[in-house]
């Protein structure tokens, strides 16, 4: 029987490519970089699967590049990388990896929160850079608490109600704004509603926590960031799209907001004339939200169970677009 053929656009960590070998017929790109366009192009042609890093940009071109792609099955959350609704046009299976990564992202989103807010960037710098020459003194390093403070959490999906949860131990008030409400966790997680405006009005730390689409393209702006009270902290683990940056740092700069905490940027890696990086009241980390040796092996594993159920012609644990079964349902895909 003849394997199907998938192509990995990155080396990564096991048990999933043990898996996808045990049953595929598999490229795997080498090498730390993404592929370049015309590799990807090149490797996909032909190929039944593709499994794809958020770094690697599926658009229709790619996608028109492989006509026999059943599954894109994508090693992130966010799938702003892939053009979905070409791939479900096509017939082609979206799965990515929800869920595994939750504990991990919220984690590093209340770290950047506790580390904006009381300067641990900064203060780690002052005792490597020699600066700190007196032992020890009542204005040295002061910064915000958050014990008590109010969290605005800007969606409360999966991520952002983990970060509820973990402000609950921190007796936090937590306020909410999203597409829908919903009173369960309103309820669960002691959450109060808002429009966003009002949230940036009251909130003391703003955590991001939606996808990035065309209609959440820059949705915090100059206007919004002007809301937001001095001694705030902003936080975002989710796109850096979602923020305007110039903005961002006018405001980091000005003063209009006291911090931020930032793991994602409109581009990465982070340009070396940014602005963010001349800011001290910035946490700055590279996209590491996803990134625990448990969570990354779990995406490993996640990310190849999509893909191999798909070719079985089986219901995948994470489908992003589930109406592309009305185009070609899963029984029409079964090649082994
Ligand atoms: C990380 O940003 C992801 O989308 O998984």
């Amino acid at each position: 029987m003849i394997k199907p053929r998938v192509y990995v656009t990155r080396r990564t960590l096991q048990p999933g490519l043990e898996l996808l070998s045990s049953r595929c017929e598999v490229t795997v790109h080498q090498g730390e970089e993404p592929p370049s366009r015309e590799e990807l192009i090149r490797n996909i042609r032909g190929k039944d699967g593709l499994l794809c890093m958020l770094t690697d940009r599926i658009d229709s071109e790619v996608i028109g590049a492989a006509p026999s792609l059943k599954v894109i099955s994508s090693f992130s959350v966010g799938v702003d990388h892939i053009d979905t609704a070409e791939a479900t046009r096509r017939g082609i299976y979206v799965t990515y990896t929800p869920g595994v990564l939750t504990q991990a992202t919220a984690d590093l989103a209340f770290t950047l929160m506790m580390a904006a807010a009381r300067r641990i960037s900064e203060a780690d710098r002052y005792v490597r850079n020699g600066e700190w020459k007196i032992g020890w003194s009542p204005t040295m390093l002061l910064g915000e608490e958050a014990y008590g403070k109010t969290l605005g959490i800007v969606g409360l999906g999966r991520i952002g109600s983990a970060v509820a949860e973990r402000a609950l131990g921190f007796r936090m008030k937590v306020l909410y704004h999203s597409r829908t409400r919903s009173p369960e966790k309103e309820k669960k997680l002691n959450a109060e509603y808002r429009s966003l405006d009002d949230l940036l009005k009251e909130s003391d730390f703003v955590s991001l926590h939606i996808p990035f689409t065309e209609k959440t393209r820059q949705i915090i702006d100059r206007q919004k960031l002007g809301l937001m009270k001095k001694n705030a902290v902003l936080i975002n683990t989710s796109r850096g799209q979602v923020v305007d940056e110039d903005a961002l740092a006018e405001a980091l700069e000005k003063g209009w907001i006291a911090g931020a905490g930032l793991d994602v940027y409109s581009t990465e890696p982070l340009p070396a004339d940014s602005p963010l990086l001349k800011l001290k009241n910035t946490v700055l980390s590279p996209h590491i939200g996803s990134a625990t040796h448990q969570t990354r092996s779990l995406m490993s594993e996640i990310t190849a169970k999509n893909l191999l159920a798909v070719l079985k012609g089986e219901e995948p644990p994470y489908l992003f677009n589930p109406e592309v079964k009305e185009i070609r349902p899963l029984s029409e895909i079964k090649v082994f």
